[in-house]
């Protein structure tokens, strides 16, 4: 047996938690996720309408529009769960997102977080965690494998990134609205994400955890890209991105803050519904 293929069956049978390293994502062009020219209809009503978009590798993108525009939709396109009738969605330079299904996008590096936390309410804020890190393709190992010192430092870190480090042993149930929030993405962090999407993170958060989940959002850009989709403006201002505005399926707008909201076109969308 060659050295590459001893390092290889030890890889294979490493007990090792949550490794995920998305090494086939090309980003040499600095972008992390193109779509080109995207429509999705239902019953003939056109949900997304030649949608283009290019999010650059580390960015931090805020999506806003009116409801309806489209937004939930272009995140269900990106992780598989609709299939756009026309038009190109590539993960880098060479992973087409429309050739896979949403558990080999999610294996590829993209997480997604949905409005509603879905976490173990009966298990602890540190075994939602651990539970979050076997969730991995070597979950036949990891599932009968003891968390590691490796395992045990990363839980950790996240815990002390979301801010729930002295909440490790709490039962998860018990949290506050936004904890729970927070729980979820230190639970989809333990998957190692290169593009996270955020559909309405802070919705029913309170003021003081809004802020802090901003704060938490701009710590986690530059390792990680985000695309956050929000409608609460004090928190799109806060994470200060550029800005794209969504409406009736395609790009209106894209700069910053500012200037899209100055923008007549943007204004009218606004006012008009
Ligand atoms: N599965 C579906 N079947 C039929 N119509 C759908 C479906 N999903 C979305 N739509 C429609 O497509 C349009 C875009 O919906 P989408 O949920 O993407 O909007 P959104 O921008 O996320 O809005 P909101 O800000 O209210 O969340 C809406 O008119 C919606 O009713
Ligand atoms: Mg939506």
């Amino acid at each position: 047996m060659s050295e590459s293929q001893t390092t290889q069956a030890w890889e294979d049978n490493a007990p090792s938690f949550g490794h995920m390293l998305h090494e086939g994502v090309d980003l040499s062009h600095k972008v992390i996720l193109y779509l080109e020219e995207i429509s999705v209809s239902f019953d003939g009503f056109k949900a997304l309408n030649k949608l283009n978009l290019t999010i650059d590798a580390g960015e931090l993108r805020c999506i806003i529009g009116p409801n309806g525009a489209g937004k939930t939709t272009m995140m269900d396109v990106i992780t598989g769960k609709t299939r756009p009738d026309t038009g190109t969605c590539f993960f880098g330079q060479t992973i087409d997102l429309t050739t896979m299904t949403e558990p080999q996008i999610a294996h590829a590096g993209i997480g997604r977080k949905f409005q509603k936390p879905t976490i173990f309410e009966n298990h602890s804020v540190f075994e939602n965690l651990e539970l979050a890190m076997k969730t991995d393709k070597r979950a036949w190992v990891s599932l009968f494998a003891r968390l590691n010192s490796e395992g045990r430092d990363r839980i950790s870190d996240t815990l002390k990134l979301i801010r729930l480090d002295s909440e490790s042993d709490h039962q998860a149930g018990l949290l506050s609205h936004g904890q729970k929030q927070w729980l979820e993405i230190g639970m989809l962090l333990m998957q190692e994400p290169q593009l996270l999407l955020l559909d309405e993170p802070v919705a029913g958060m309170t003021d003081d955890e809004t802020e802090r989940t901003g704060e938490l959002f701009k710590t986690l850009a530059g390792k990680h890209s985000l695309v956050v989709v929000e409608h609460d403006m004090a928190f799109i201002e806060q994470l200060g991105g550029k800005v794209t505005v969504l409406h009736e399926g395609s790009v209106l707008a894209e700069g910053n803050l500012a200037t899209v909201q100055a923008d007549p076109r943007v204004i009218e969308v606004y006012l008009g519904r």
